[in-house]
């Protein structure tokens, strides 16, 4: 029987990419797909899908009850108020989320099928009712390292991020593009001119940052020629949310009885929408380079082992050289001098996509199935 399916947030960042994947994929063709708006109710829904979808109100819980798959990407704040209420009413259709609201959760599984299906499968079998997406950077960490977890070769793992402006939001992309054009033309008619030195162009930049005019809603600051080591609020352990995240997030993906310990420091820099992330990990055994590059590579269909070698490098491990695709690059793998089995490795991924729709449309298309 065709399900009756229920989109929330479509028009936003994830969702957008959501329905594009969608569409890409034909993945609408069968199902009865319900729109819903939290501020155009009674509009025309502007996805092309060869029929008039007319946007439906999103706290229409009588509707909302229909559904046998409700998908929300409308963001945390919409399922704190919504999911319960729902579920208080005997709703008990399939939840899939994008926030991280119902994350850790006891009933609720994170969802990225290529590390997690037989956790996932035996959830749908159990009974589970809830899926939510991960955050990005511990979804495209577990894509690009996911050989060495299910192999339980990690004994520790320290990260840096390299997070791009996607992961804050729409508005943060467009403000990171409006700092580059304000800074360019502060000193654009001084780069063509020899007798102003570079150190009174850096100057200049460096200052105007601090111009009334400067647009720094989004971030506080610039992110343009900057990087901010600070990602979400602050936690009792001293780490950041984003930070907090990885190692609890990670876990509970992988159904680790004993946590694997992973910390680090998440950075905000100016790429618009991939994540990338520099790793040192810790094996348990010795591993030989060719070996561990081989169960890297071999974990999923998606990762692109890039070589050691600068061209390779500039060409293929860079936000913008994965911008819109799937692939998980994955490269820089290298032993450490500093110790016995410790290798180094730098990953980038699409955060919009790995990191955060894909997990959501795959997770979709198998309750369907
Ligand atoms: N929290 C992430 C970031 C994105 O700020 O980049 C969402 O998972």
């Amino acid at each position: 029987m065709i399900k009756k399916v229920g989109f929330i947030g479509w028009r936003g960042i994830v969702g957008s990419v959501l329905m594009r994947r969608m569409i890409e994929e034909n993945n609408f063709e069968n199902i009865d797909a319900t729109f819903f708006s939290t501020s155009q109710i009674g509009s025309i829904c502007p996805l092309f899908l060869g029929k008039n979808y007319i946007l439906n109100d999103a706290y229409d819980f009588s509707l909302l009850k229909n559904m046998d798959i409700i998908v929300s990407c409308q963001g945390s704040e919409y399922t704190d108020i919504v999911y319960n209420k729902l579920r208080s009413l005997r709703w008990n259709g399939y939840w899939i989320d994008a926030s991280s609201s119902l994350r850790m959760n006891n009933d609720s599984i994170i969802v990225l099928d290529p590390v997690n299906i037989q956790l996932i499968k035996k959830g749908i079998y159990n009974g589970i009712k809830t899926f939510v997406g991960g955050n990005c950077t511990v979804s495209l960490m577990l894509m690009a390292l996911g050989g060495l977890f299910q192999n339980n070769l990690i004994e520790s793992l320290i990260f840096s991020t390299y997070q791009a402006a996607s992961g804050a939001g729409s508005k943060h992309i467009i403000e990171l593009i409006r700092q580059m054009g304000y800074l360019y033309n502060i000193v654009s008619s001084d780069l063509n001119n020899i007798s102003i030195s570079i150190l009174d162009i850096e100057k200049k930049i460096s200052n105007s940052i601090l111009e009334l005019n400067f647009p720094k809603k989004q971030f506080g600051t610039s992110l343009a020629g900057n990087v901010l080591p600070w990602i979400d609020v602050f936690t009792e352990s001293q780490q950041t949310k984003e930070e907090w995240k990885v190692q609890e997030e990670a876990n509970k993906i992988l159904n680790q009885k004993n946590n694997i310990c992973i910390d680090g420091t998440c950075v905000r820099v100016g790429a618009l929408r991939c994540h990338s992330q520099s790793f040192f990990i810790k094996l348990r055994k010795n591993l030989s380079c060719d070996n561990l590059t081989e169960i890297i590579q071999n974990h999923n269909d998606w990762i692109r082992v890039i070589p050691n070698d600068y061209k390779s490098t500039i060409k293929y491990l860079t936000p913008i050289s994965v911008s819109g695709t799937l692939n998980i690059s994955v490269g820089r793998i290298r032993k450490l001098n500093v110790g016995s089995n410790i290798f180094s490795v730098f990953t980038v991924g699409d955060q919009l996509l790995w990191g955060a729709a894909e997990p959501l449309r795959r997770i979709l298309m198998l309750l369907l199935s």
